[in-house]
C-alpha cells in the first residue's frame, strides 16, 4: 500500500507563526519538524523560503520510506534531513550530530503535529482502527520489538491498570466494566484482534448507547494507542528540553488532537514562561481550524495549536497579550 495522502492540519497558521520572526539579514533558518508524517508541514516550510533548512523526525517506517522518496524526488536532500527516531531523542540528536545549528544560535522553530497520521488508520494491518480485522498492534515504531503492542497490554495488564488507561487516556465512562470483561475473557483465550476487542467493548455498553454517533470502541482504542506509544510521556519529555535548543526569537508550535495532549502543552508552556530561560506564550488561547478547514478535513475539528517563543529577556512585552484571556 502506498502512503495515504495526509491533510496537514492548521498548515498556514503553523507556517505563519514559525516564520514570523525571519529577518532578511539571516542567511539560513533552521527548523525541526518532529512529526514528519506525509511531510505536509515540512514541505510547506521548505517552499516558504529557500533559506529554510529542516531536521525532521518520524518513527514510522512507512512515513520514513515515503518521506525519503519525496525528499529525493524534490531534490531537497541538502535542505531536509529525515531521521528515523522517536522525537524523545531529538535534543540528544541535535547536541551530538547538529552542533552546527546550536553554534549558529539555535533553531528558528520546532513543530509537533501530534499523534498518528491518516495512513495509520487506513492501513488496517497496523491495528489502529477497528474498521478492519487485524492483530492488535498500534506501534508507530512497528519494527521495535521492545515496545509492548496493544495485544500485550490487553492480555497482560492488571485489572487496575486497564481501568486506569481506559479512564485516564480514553475518558471512557465504562472503563471498569470493559476492563473486567477483558480480564474474564482472556482467562479463556487471549484477545488478539481489533474486531474481537471492538465486539467485547460493544457488548459492555448499555444497549441503547451502542449505536451512537461514535463507535463504543473509539475511546478505548485511543487509550491503548496512547499507552503503546507513550504519547503523553514523550511530549512532556520533549517540552522539558526544547527551550535551550531555540534561538532567541525561535518558536515551538504544538498541534494536539485531544484534551490530554493539549493540557500538557498548556501547562508546560505556562511553567516554561515562569522558568529561567526567558520565553513568552504567543497563543494565549489555542488557535483552532477555520470552518472551511473542518469542512475539508473533519479530523481537524479537534485540533488545537499552541505556540511559545524564546525571548531575549522576560521584560519584553508580549505583543499578543491584549488578544485573549487564557482558557
Ligand atoms: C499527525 S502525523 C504528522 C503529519 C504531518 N505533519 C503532515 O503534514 O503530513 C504524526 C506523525 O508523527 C509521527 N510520530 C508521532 N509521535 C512520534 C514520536 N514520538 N516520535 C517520532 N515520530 C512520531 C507519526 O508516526 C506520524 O507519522
Amino acid at each position: 500500500m502506498t502512503y495515504t495522502e495526509h491533510y496537514s492540519v492548521l498548515k498556514k497558521e503553523c507556517i505563519d507563526f514559525l516564520t514570523e520572526n525571519q529577518t532578511s539579514e539571516q542567511s539560513e533558518f533552521f527548523y525541526a519538524d518532529l512529526t514528519f508524517g506525509g511531510g505536509g508541514h515540512t514541505f510547506a516550510l521548505f517552499e516558504q523560503n529557500e533559506k529554510n533548512k529542516l531536521v525532521c523526525f518520524d518513527q514510522d517506517p512507512d512515513a520514513l520510506s515515503n518521506g525519503r522518496e519525496r525528499i529525493k524526488n524534490s531534490n531537497a536532500e541538502d535542505r531536509i534531513e529525515l531521521v528515523d527516531s522517536n522525537f524523545r531523542h531529538f535534543p540528544t540528536y541535535i547536541r551530538e550530530n547538529r552542533q552546527d545549528i546550536l553554534d549558529k544560535g539555535g533553531l528558528d522553530g520546532v513543530l509537533m503535529d501530534l499523534g498518528v497520521s491518516s495512513h495509520h488508520f487506513d492501513k488496517g494491518e497496523r491495528g489502529f482502527s477497528f474498521r478492519e480485522d487485524a492483530p492488535l498492534d498500534m506501534r508507530m515504531d512497528v519494527d521495535n520489538d521492545d515496545i509492548k503492542t496493544a495485544a500485550d497490554i490487553v492480555n497482560q495488564y492488571s485489572l487496575t491498570d486497564l481501568v486506569r488507561i481506559f479512564r485516564d487516556y480514553g475518558e471512557e465512562k465504562f472503563s471498569q466494566r470493559i476492563a473486567e470483561k477483558i480480564v474474564e475473557t482472556r482467562l479463556q483465550s487471549p484477545i488478539r484482534t481489533t474486531k474481537e476487542l471492538e465486539n467485547l467493548i460493544f457488548h459492555c455498553y448499555p444497549k441503547k448507547m451502542r449505536h451512537g454517533r461514535i463507535n463504543p470502541a473509539t475511546k478505548c482504542f485511543q487509550a491503548l494507542r496512547i499507552e503503546v506509544n507513550a504519547e503523553l510521556d514523550v511530549l512532556t519529555e520533549l517540552l522539558d528540553q526544547v527551550l535551550p535548543l531555540l534561538k532567541v526569537g525561535g518558536r515551538v508550535a504544538v498541534i494536539s488532537f485531544h484534551s490530554l495532549e493539549d493540557r500538557i502543552a498548556k501547562v508546560k508552556f505556562k511553567a516554561m514562561a515562569k522558568g529561567e530561560t526567558p520565553c513568552e506564550i504567543i497563543t494565549k488561547k489555542p488557535v483552532l481550524p477555520s470552518d472551511q478547514e473542518i469542512l475539508e478535513n473533519s479530523r481537524s475539528r479537534s485540533a488545537k495549536l499552541r505556540v511559545l517563543e524564546r525571548v531575549e529577556s522576560k521584560k519584553s512585552k508580549n505583543k499578543y497579550a491584549h488578544l485573549t484571556n487564557d482558557n
